[in-house]
């Protein structure tokens, strides 16, 4: 039995759908724990593709079952038509479960998240304009709609009438929006409520007898590292706690449960939506990798902004997280690169400085120190192990792990199951950094 939290080691689309689905595989239950319908993954079912947003793409497998548990936030029309595409291909949704704790998207979250960004100019964040920020605003105001008073007609009726006059003062007053109709905004939630209550529980509960019952659970963070609301690049960050950390929080779970925290890396690194990206590469090689990445995001189709692998927030995410092993993804992207460039650190002020530092203006000054390795100029997508692998791309795993200090586990050379190297069992290999008897990091592999 394992419990395993699998997170973004980044600035989110790191590729965790390609893992959470390979461990999907041998886990009975998988669990969102944080976030929306800001995030994305696309799944392909007989032939059709499908973009997924909050059911986990565990629901492919009909003996896991899939929680959406209390740290998410649920738009109730977007998670419908997730689960009538489904059921136009015979998938099952009977093992999904959704956690009566859970908050819920309102049509005036959505118009606040766009208002407040256009109102912000030159200050936005670039957020996914999903209504996720305002949602969790309310939240912590104590004024939001959780999934238990979606199943309760009188408590959502009485719930929203009054929420709704205090919203329309600010649509009107503020964003110079027309007010919304409670009676209309009641009557299509209550539609909501009917075809979404079989799939309402106590999903803390469920996921403790499921540990009780020595079942294997995998928590999948939506998001990344950076884009935690305490710990990634604030302000330029989402509204939840994508970190490890999270899946606690997020599940009502106690953190003596969890077994193991598996980071989720790509190869280089992309960021979309505003904020600082210190290796971002605006130039030709900036291009290729989001020509050879397909780096367009899932939900807006935005175009990802592309640079190279920096280790400082690699490290900071192995810290913040306490991970035990990593997976890098889409190592195949930097196939044709001449030269590979790593960052290892920052000067910030003429100071060399390791750590990810908080402070934003820092960060957007800070200059990154790189390290060049030579690429290997060589198509990887059809190799299957470790040693299939050009020797410079075997370098250069071993430089990233060194730096990370943490052991690479897996290799992702592209989007289909098969193109996946596993060097290490990532739920039963060896735990967390590896270190020498002289307190040195070993590497796995170096070792
Ligand atoms: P929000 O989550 O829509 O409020 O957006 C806040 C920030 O998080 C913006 O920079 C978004 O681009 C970013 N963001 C939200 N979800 C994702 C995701 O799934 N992948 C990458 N970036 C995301």
């Amino acid at each position: 039995m394992a419990n395993v939290i699998v997170i973004g080691a980044q600035w989110g689309d790191e590729g965790k759908g390609k893992i959470t689905d390979l461990l999907s595989r041998s886990a009975d239950v998988v669990v969102r724990y944080q976030g929306g319908v800001n995030a994305g993954h696309t799944i392909v079912v007989k032939g059709q593709t499908f973009k997924l947003h909050l059911i986990p793409s565990g629901i492919l497998y009909p003996k896991t079952d899939c929680i959406i548990g209390s740290g998410t936030v649920i738009d109730p029309q977007v998670l419908i038509t997730e689960l009538e595409q489904l059921k136009k291909v015979n998938i099952s949704t009977d093992n999904l479960f959704i956690s009566e704790t859970a908050h819920v998207t309102m049509p005036y979250h959505r118009m606040i998240d766009k208002a407040s960004e256009e109102r912000r100019g030159s200050h936005k964040i670039g957020t996914t304009g999903r209504g996720i920020g305002p949602t969790y605003a309310d939240k912590s105001e104590r004024t939001g709609i959780r999934m238990l008073d979606l199943m309760d007609s009188q408590q959502l009726q009485e719930q929203l009438e009054w929420t709704i006059n205090y919203k329309n003062i600010i649509l009107e007053k503020l964003y110079n929006l027309p007010p919304l109709d409670p009676k209309q905004v009641i009557d299509e939630y209550l539609g909501y409520a009917e075809r979404l209550r079989p799939f309402v529980v106590d999903a803390s509960l469920k996921i403790y007898n499921a540990i009780q019952r020595r079942r294997n659970i995998l928590f999948e963070g939506a998001q990344g590292t950076l884009l935690d609301l305490d710990h990634g690049t604030y302000p330029y960050v989402t509204s939840s706690n994508p970190v490890a950390g999270g899946a606690c929080v997020g599940t009502g779970l106690g953190p003596t449960m969890i077994d193991r925290v598996i980071g989720v890396s790509k190869a280089y690194t992309t960021r979309v939506g505003e904020g600082p990206f210190p290796t971002e590469l605006d130039g030709e090689i900036g291009e290729l990798l989001c020509d050879r990445g397909a780096e367009f995001g899932t939900t807006t189709g935005r175009k990802r902004r592309c640079g190279w692998f920096d280790a400082v927030i690699g490290r900071y995410a192995v810290r913040i997280n306490g991970l035990d092993c990593l997976a890098i993804t889409k190592l195949d992207v930097l196939d044709e690169l001449e030269e590979i460039e790593v960052c290892v650190a920052y000067e910030i002020d003429g100071v060399n400085c390791e750590n990810f530092p908080s402070s934003a203006k820092k960060f957007s000054s800070c200059r990154p120190i790189y390290k060049t390795l030579p690429g290997w100029k060589q198509p990887t997508g059809n190799c299957r192990s470790w040693s299939d692998l050009p020797r410079q791309a075997q370098d250069y795993l071993k430089y990233l792990e060194e730096l990370m200090e943490v052991p690479i586990a897996i290799v992702s050379l592209g989007p289909s199951r098969d193109q996946t190297i596993i060097l290490e069992d990532p739920i039963h290999g060896p735990k967390r950094t590896l270190l020498h008897a002289d307190g040195s990091p070993a590497s796995l592999l170096t070792a």
